[in-house]
């Protein structure tokens, strides 16, 4: 069902309340990878472009007590907006009350201002009470009084049903005011949404990670639409453990081995695994490798995928249409384990007349790595989030938003 979107609203002189997903890595007060931020730039550029006032929720990382609040403050991502969109952002370090309010009722057409961390609100006088992750409703009314439309452009969080994004939702709703989507969440849901349920085909899944555990709804939702799964990662070994091959000390999950068998037997041909692997005796970077078949010897394990399965999985996505790739290929934070993950990567970028859409952070990071992210259809910002959508599960973000 399509969606409003901001296009649609009357932004004029209004107080455009945002939800964004700032959650990003800050070491010592620096904000690292900034993609999230970039991601959002073109709504609120929209939004302030068209004489609205940008009030913006995000929430960083998770607070349990009152001493997590400190470092999870959202002022160097609002110092760093600034920067990237070369313009003033005031910052408020409060999520509530009179300082909240009247710095909102001050801004001028065409100001933007951040709101502080929404997660502050899950400890409330030292008490974990997660008003902002349980969705209080008192929260989400509050919040939403604030403005007079919502804007939702936080996919990252699209999973969760909290009151920053859910119960704004709602309270607009109730109140008739207009709730419409971002254009990084529309983007998301096109390309994700369109990927998944929509491939020009041949369609090819690319699952990789190290456990089945976090891939089985994916795999399961996909088993039914992509001609192709390639299975990749430490996942792998719970696969050859379920065909019987010898696995030495590869990662296993014998919990999910009748699981992997059940995916084998229903996938058929579908299912393409590794037919070589990097192993090394050791979980470290400099011990030493060679490249194995389908059977690991013991005191080996496997780090990563080999060349021949690197030739082989080109070859089913020579023709693809339409890919998604989720997961890494073998232990990618390692240099001599990274060329299984890197090789995928460069392949997508080079595919010509295809929808190629990358997920979830290592994937993210080798194709960011590589340069060739903009040669990519879709770069997800969704973590959970990109991974559930792709599992078919209705994601409370997404369906908060008012359908056209
Ligand atoms: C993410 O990074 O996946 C999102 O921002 C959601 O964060 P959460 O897992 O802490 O809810």
């Amino acid at each position: 069902m399509a969606k409003t979107t901001v296009s649609d609203l009357d932004l004029n002189g209004k107080k455009v309340l945002m939800r964004v997903d700032f959650n990003v890595p800050i070491k010592d007060g620096v904000v690292g990878d900034t993609s999230r931020i970039v991601g959002a730039i073109p709504t609120i550029k929209y939004v302030i472009e068209h004489g609205g006032k940008a009030v913006l929720f995000s929430h960083l990382g998770r607070i349990k007590s009152e001493d997590d609040k400190e470092g999870l403050s959202l002022r160097p991502v609002a110092e760093k907006l600034s920067e990237l969109i070369n313009k003033p952002v005031t910052f408020v370090p409060e999520t509530e009350g009179k300082k909240l309010e009247d710095s909102v009722n001050d801004m001028n057409n065409g100001d933007i201002l951040l709101v502080q961390n929404t997660r502050y609100e899950d400890v409330v006088d030292g008490e974990n009470i997660k008003r902002e992750s349980k969705n209080d409703p008192k929260l989400g009314k509050y919040w939403a009084s604030l403005g007079d439309c919502f804007v939702n452009d936080a996919f990252g969080t699209a999973h969760r049903e909290h009151a920053s994004n859910v119960g704004i939702a709602r309270a607009m709703e109730a109140n008739n005011k207009p709730v419409a989507a971002g254009f990084l969440m529309e983007k998301e849901i096109k390309f994700i949404g369109g990927a998944v349920n929509d491939p020009k085909r041949p369609f090819v899944a690319i699952l990789g990670g190290a456990k089945v555990s976090d891939k089985i709804g994916v795999i399961d939702n996909l088993l039914g639409k992509a001609d192709k799964i390639i299975i990749g990662g430490g996942m792998t070994y719970t696969f050859y453990a379920a065909k019987g091959y010898s696995i030495g000390n590869s990662l296993v999950e014998k919990d999910k081995i009748d699981t992997a068998k059940e995916i084998l037997q229903k996938g058929g041909d579908k299912i393409v695994l590794p037919i070589d692997s990097v192993v090394a005796p050791e979980f470290k970077n400099d011990a030493p490798t060679e490249v194995v078949g389908e059977d690991i010897p013991d005191g080996q394990m496997a780090l990563d995928i080999g060349p021949k399965s690197i030739k082989l999985f080109e070859d089913v996505l020579r023709d693809a249409k339409t890919v998604v790739w989720n997961g890494p290929m073998g232990v990618f934070e390692m240099s001599n384990f990274a060329e299984g993950t890197l090789s995928v990567g460069r392949f997508l970028g080079d595919l010509k007349d295809a929808t190629t859409v990358v997920g979830g952070g290592d994937s993210t990071a080798a194709v960011n790595q590589l340069g060739v992210a903009d040669k990519l259809s879709h770069v997800s910002t969704g973590g959970g989030a990109s991974l559930e959508y792709m599992e078919g599960k209705t994601l409370p973000g997404i369906a908060s938003i008012t359908d056209k």
